[in-house]
C-alpha cells in the first residue's frame, strides 16, 4: 500500500564540466558537507544520492559524477542515460573551462533522452581576486543557452544548496 505522502520520486543529476572546475567538491560539499583541498581527479563514474523535501514529497537526487579529462572517463551515453538535470561547471578562474562550455553542452545535448534542466555553475567564486571570467559574461552565455546561472565555491558553501535545488525542484 502506498498513500501520497510516501510516494517516491528519484531524479538523475549530471555534473559535467572540465577537469579540476570542482565538481567532485560541489557535490561532496552538498551531500556530506565535505571539502578537499587535494582531491584527487576522477576516474570513471561516481555518484551520491540526497534527499530533500519538496512541498512535504520525499524527493531523491541521485547525483552523477564524472572525470573531466576524456582518457579517465567512462561510456559517456550510459553517463547522460535518463539524467533529468544538469550541472555544466566551469572555474572562474580559469578561461580555458568557460571556452569548454559549449563542448559540454554539446555533448549534453548529443546524449540526454529527454528535456533536461541545465544550470551553468561558476564555480571557485571565492577566488574573485584570481577571476578571469565575469559574472556578466557567465550570465550572457546562460542567457543565450537558455541555462540557469550561478556562481558557487565548494570551499565556502556559496550557493551549493541552491546550485543544486534550484535544478532539483525544476524537474521536480
Ligand atoms: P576531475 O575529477 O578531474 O574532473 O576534477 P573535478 O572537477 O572533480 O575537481 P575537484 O572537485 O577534484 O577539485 C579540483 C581542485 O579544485 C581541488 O584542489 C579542490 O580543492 C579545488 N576546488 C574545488 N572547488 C573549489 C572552490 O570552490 N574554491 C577553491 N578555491 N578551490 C576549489
Ligand atoms: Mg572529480
Amino acid at each position: 500500500m502506498s498513500s501520497d505522502a510516501e510516494e517516491e520520486y528519484l531524479f538523475k543529476v549530471v555534473i559535467i564540466g572540465d577537469s579540476a572546475v570542482g565538481k567532485s567538491n560541489l557535490l561532496s560539499r552538498y551531500t556530506l558537507d565535505e571539502f578537499d583541498l587535494h582531491s584527487k581527479a576522477t576516474i570513471g563514474v561516481e555518484f551520491q544520492t540526497q534527499t530533500l523535501d519538496i512541498d512535504g514529497k520525499e524527493v531523491k537526487a541521485q547525483i552523477w559524477d564524472t572525470a573531466g579529462q576524456e582518457r579517465f572517463r567512462a561510456v559517456t551515453s550510459a553517463y547522460y542515460r535518463g539524467a533529468f538535470g544538469a550541472l555544466v561547471v566551469y572555474d572562474i578562474s580559469r578561461r580555458s573551462t568557460f571556452d569548454s562550455i559549449s563542448r559540454w553542452l554539446h555533448e549534453l545535448n548529443t546524449h540526454s533522452d529527454t528535456t533536461v534542466a541545465r544550470m551553468l555553475v561558476g564555480n571557485k567564486c571565492d577566488l574573485a581576486n584570481i577571476r578571469e571570467v565575469s559574472v556578466e559574461e557567465g550570465k550572457s552565455l546562460a542567457e543565450a543557452e537558455g541555462l540557469f546561472f550561478i556562481e558557487t565555491s565548494a570551499l565556502d558553501s556559496t550557493n551549493v544548496k541552491t546550485a543544486f535545488e534550484i535544478v532539483i525542484k525544476e524537474i521536480y
